[in-house]
């Protein structure tokens, strides 16, 4: 094996910040044709870069896996944001029995480490970041995904909200499945399609909604989706926030993305965060707009095509 074949690298770390070796495997669940982390083989790879999500859960489970497969002696490079986790990436490495040069560059600290021959914690950290059932025996989910131990209160206003649909459609953003099963409960919905860039997500959703009417897309909806058109409706709850901070221009995409999948006289429902502005957008796609609930902060609207 080559050099370039047995790096791996967790998300896009900033060039400025860590250099990620030439060629190297891509393993972000929220990457679109990524290798999935827990595919890889235990003690395979040689380097692995990793920019740490913020959740710590979910980092630990990230920094066990990049551990797991690197082969002792491997190379571990870390990189978070110092105000999202950055600071306790040292502590975290120590705690898997690493030993830690530490570096900070443009607002993100970088620890660097060899790969012990027998790293501590790895399954404690593995078991509590994996995917696993809402109290139990609720839906599935997994630490990292959206709203991942609770029902988002924007998606308890929509679904209250939702009209019984018939037809074709799709749930974009569709996270763990949550607003599917309130769409199927329509006998006259014939499809519905479920469409997340987080493999995690979809994942967690094809376990959760177990309906022949339902297919599932990992993909990213700002490239298109030319699988579906000609829908009947869409639901949405747009994410609004990327990399750390907020960003209007995700939802906005969503309402354009909804719109090219809507036939004429089809429907867009989305709930958003009051303060957001998809309005203009709404306005140049739609046809109709109609404000259906403000509440908590939140605005469920009806837009028709
Ligand atoms: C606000 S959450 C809503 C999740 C779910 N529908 C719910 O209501 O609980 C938005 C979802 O959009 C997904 N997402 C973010 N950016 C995306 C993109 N560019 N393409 C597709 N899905 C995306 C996220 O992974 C997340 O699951």
């Amino acid at each position: 094996m080559t050099d370039t074949v047995s790096a791996a690298v967790y998300g896009f770390p900033p060039r400025e910040v860590i250099e990620t070796p030439r060629g190297a495997m891509q393993t972000a669940p929220t990457v679109p044709g990524a290798q999935p982390l827990e595919a890889l083989t235990d003690a395979s790879m040689d380097a692995f870069v990793v920019l740490a999500p913020a959740g710590a859960v979910e980092r630990r489970y990230v920094l066990a896996q990049a551990l797991r497969v690197l082969k002792p002696g491997g190379r571990l490079t870390v990189a978070a944001p110092k105000d999202r986790g950055g600071l306790r990436l040292k502590k975290e490495l120590s705690g898997f029995g690493c030993k830690i040069g530490e570096d900070a560059r443009r607002h993100h600290r970088i620890c660097m480490t060899l790969r012990p021959e027998t790293p501590a914690g790895l399954t404690e950290a593995l078991a509590e970041g994996a995917p696993r059932r809402i109290d139990g025996e609720g839906l599935w989910t997994q630490p990292g995904v959206f709203s991942w131990d609770r029902l988002d209160t924007g998606t308890a206003l929509l679904m209250q909200a939702l009209p019984a649909f018939s037809g074709a459609g799709a749930d974009l953003g569709c996270g763990i499945g949550v607003l599917a099963h309130q769409v199927l409960a329509s006998p006259k919905v014939t499809n519905l399609a479920l469409v997340d860039i987080d493999r995690r997500a979809l994942d967690a959703a094809r376990r959760n909604v177990d309906d022949a009417r339902v297919s599932f897309s990992h993909a990213d909806i700002r490239l298109g989706l030319p699988e579906l058109s000609n829908l009947d409706f869409v639901v949405s709850n747009p994410p609004f926030h990327e990399g750390g901070g907020e960003d209007k221009a995700l939802g906005q995409a969503f309402i354009r993305g909804a719109a090219a999948l809507l036939k004429k006289g089809g429907v867009l429902w989305l709930v958003a965060n009051r303060h957001l502005p998809y309005e203009a957008v709404l306005a140049d796609h739609f046809a109709r707009v109609r404000p259906v609930v403000d509440q908590e902060g939140f605005k469920v609207l009806e837009a028709v095509k």
